[in-house]
């Protein structure tokens, strides 16, 4: 049997005597797509972070591709084959949208610090760069600096980049925050198609792009997964209605 992409077995974080994550339960099967939603500081980043091991849990486990990742180190967890993008754009601003897709790739192949004696001679590298590059449709920003690039373009780019490495498991933390709507479309369909046959969790406020991408949705309340289920059965849950999606649900949603 394959095993699940990802899990969440009960698992806790306490910052200091607050308990942040609550007894979380999660699973996500391969090639699946999750959204992740909730109100404000129900715990999602803080999720992310705990998966991708910038934080340590405080109890319970966490399985990638069937095995614990708990105690490792992010990049030992990227090398797994989980990469995440942050809520706040994160790109290295000085170099330019190709090597910034370039360093995420040589990172995955396994060049190191010293990858750049090497630059010229690292053909698939570039070949894979290019490619990317190609799918969130940049090629005519090849050489501009990242950080010179308008918001939604620079929120492309570091999709690419979290993809680039070839990570099987993705995560993405409000991808679509501060986009106009037909920004957020464009970002949507660019999420599709670069992580077509990849699992992706996927932390989105807008209800549209949630029922519209999502194969199931998960959603945190304070600190707990209360439910993780289809759209539809998600949209008739009567304890998600009253946490969240009445809240914030477009009217379709909740109709
Ligand atoms: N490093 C940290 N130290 C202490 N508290 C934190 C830390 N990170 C997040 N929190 C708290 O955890 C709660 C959940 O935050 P977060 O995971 O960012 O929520 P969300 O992404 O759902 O909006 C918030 O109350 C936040 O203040
Ligand atoms: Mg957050």
């Amino acid at each position: 049997m394959t095993p699940l992409a990802l899990e969440l077995r009960d698992v806790r974080k306490r910052f200091g005597s607050t308990e942040i994550i609550r007894g979380a339960h999660l699973q996500a099967s391969p090639g699946e797509r999750l959204a992740v939603i909730g109100p404000n500081g129900a715990g999602k980043t803080t999720l992310f972070n705990l998966i991708s091991g910038r934080f340590g849990v405080s109890s319970g486990d966490i399985l990638l591709n069937g095995q614990s990742i708990v105690g490792l180190r992010p990049f030992e967890i990227n090398r797994m084959g989980l990469s995440r993008s942050f809520q706040i754009t994160n790109v290295f601003h000085r170099l330019s949208v190709f090597e910034n897709l370039r360093c995420s790739v040589l990172w995955s192949l396994g060049y190191r610090y010293s990858f750049w004696r090497h630059l010229p001679r690292l053909a698939d590298a570039r070949e894979r760069a290019e490619q990317i590059l190609e799918q969130i449709g940049l090629t005519h920003r090849r050489d501009a600096l990242a950080g010179l690039l308008p918001y939604a373009e620079q929120r492309a780019l570091e999709i690419g980049i979290t993809v680039a490495g070839g990570a099987d498991v993705i995560l993405l933390d409000e991808p679509t925050a501060g986009m106009s709507r037909a920004e957020s479309d464009g970002a949507v369909e660019l999420i599709r198609k670069v992580t077509a046959g990849k699992t992706l969790l996927m932390v989105e406020h807008d209800m549209g792009v949630v029922f519209g991408l999502a194969d199931r949705i998960a959603v945190v309340v304070y600190g707990e997964v209360i439910a993780c289920d289809t759209p539809a059965r998600v949209r008739s849950n009567p304890a998600v209605q009253e946490a969240y999606l009445g809240l914030h649900a477009p009217a379709e949603a909740t109709a």
